[in-house]
C-alpha cells in the first residue's frame, strides 16, 4: 500500500546509535592513556549522534590481565569524569575476551564473564593467523552456558580469508559477526576491506564496532560512515541500536 512514510529521505535514517567495541577505559590495555584521551574520543562519537558506548578493554592472559571488578571501577571512573564534563553519552562497559587457556578456564570454572546486551552477547576474538584447536569446543560450551558469542572483526581473521565455508559454519554455530568500521576504508588492509565488503554482501554481519583505541580511529570513523559499504550495511538487521 501507498504510504507518504515511504518517500521519506534515506540521509534522515537513523545511523549506528550505540557502538559496541572499543578500548575507552584509561590504561588498562592499549587503548586510551588518559581520561582526557577518552573524552577527547568520546565527543567524537557524541558529534556524530551516538548516544551509547559500550567499550571492551582485552581481557589477554598473557598481556591485559584485566578483571570484571577492575574494568568496572575504571567504568566508573570515566562515567564521572564525562559528568564533570557536561558529557551526556551512555557509557557501558563489558570486555573483548581472547580466547587463550584462561578464558578457557574461566568457562570451565563457571566464572561470570562480562557480556553486553540483555542477550548475554560475549565479545571475544582469536589469534590471526590459524585457527586456534579449541574454537569450536569453546563456542559449544558458552552457547550451552547461554551465552551469545560474537566474534570481533572477523574480516581481520587470515584462517577465514581462504574460503567463506568456515564463516558459514561459525554462523550455523550460532556466532555473530562484529564487523570494525574502520575495516570498511582500508584502515588495516586491501584484502581485509574485499572481506569486509563480502561479508556485507553476503549479510553475514550483525554488530558493527569502532574498535576504537586512540584518536587517529576516531578521526576515521566519519570517513568510514560515508562509505557505500557502510551504507549497504545499514539495510541489514544490525542489532546495534537494540541494545
Ligand atoms: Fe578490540
Amino acid at each position: 500500500m501507498f504510504s507518504i512514510f515511504k518517500s521519506k529521505p534515506k540521509k534522515d535514517s537513523p545511523s549506528i546509535l550505540i557502538d559496541i567495541h572499543s578500548h575507552l577505559l584509561p590504561a588498562i590495555d592499549d587503548g586510551a592513556k588518559t581520561m582526557e584521551e577518552a573524552w577527547q574520543i568520546i565527543r567524537t562519537f557524541e558529534d556524530l549522534g551516538y548516544v551509547k558506548l559500550n567499550t571492551t578493554p582485552h581481557i589477554m592472559n598473557d598481556f591485559y590481565r584485566n578483571t570484571p571488578l577492575g574494568i568496572q571501577t575504571k567504568k566508573d571512573q570515566l562515567t564521572n569524569f564525562l559528568k564533570e564534563k557536561y558529557c551526556s553519552i551512555q557509557i557501558e562497559a563489558a570486555a573483548e575476551y581472547y580466547l587463550d587457556e584462561s578464558l578457557l578456564q574461566s568457562v570451565e570454572n563457571n566464572e561470570a564473564l562480562m557480556t553486553f546486551g540483555n542477550q548475554k552477547y560475549l565479545l571475544f576474538e582469536t589469534n590471526f593467523l590459524t585457527e586456534p584447536y579449541p574454537l569450536k569446543d569453546f563456542i559449544f560450551k558458552i552457547t550451552t552456558k547461554g551465552y551469545k558469542p560474537v566474534l570481533a572483526h572477523p574480516e581481520r581473521y587470515e584462517y577465514l580469508h581462504k574460503t567463506f565455508d568456515k564463516l558459514e559454519d561459525l554462523r550455523n554455530r550460532g556466532v555473530l559477526f562484529q564487523l570494525n568500521l574502520l575495516s570498511l576504508i582500508g584502515f588495516y588492509s586491501i584484502p581485509i576491506q574485499r572481506m569486509a565488503e563480502s561479508m556485507i554482501d553476503k549479510g553475514w554481519v550483525d554488530f558493527i564496532g569502532s574498535d576504537c583505541h586512540n584518536t587517529q580511529y576516531s578521526v576515521l570513523i566519519e570517513k568510514a560512515q560515508r562509505t557505500k559499504y557502510f551504507k549497504k550495511a545499514l539495510d541489514l538487521p544490525l542489532l546495534n541500536n537494540s541494545l
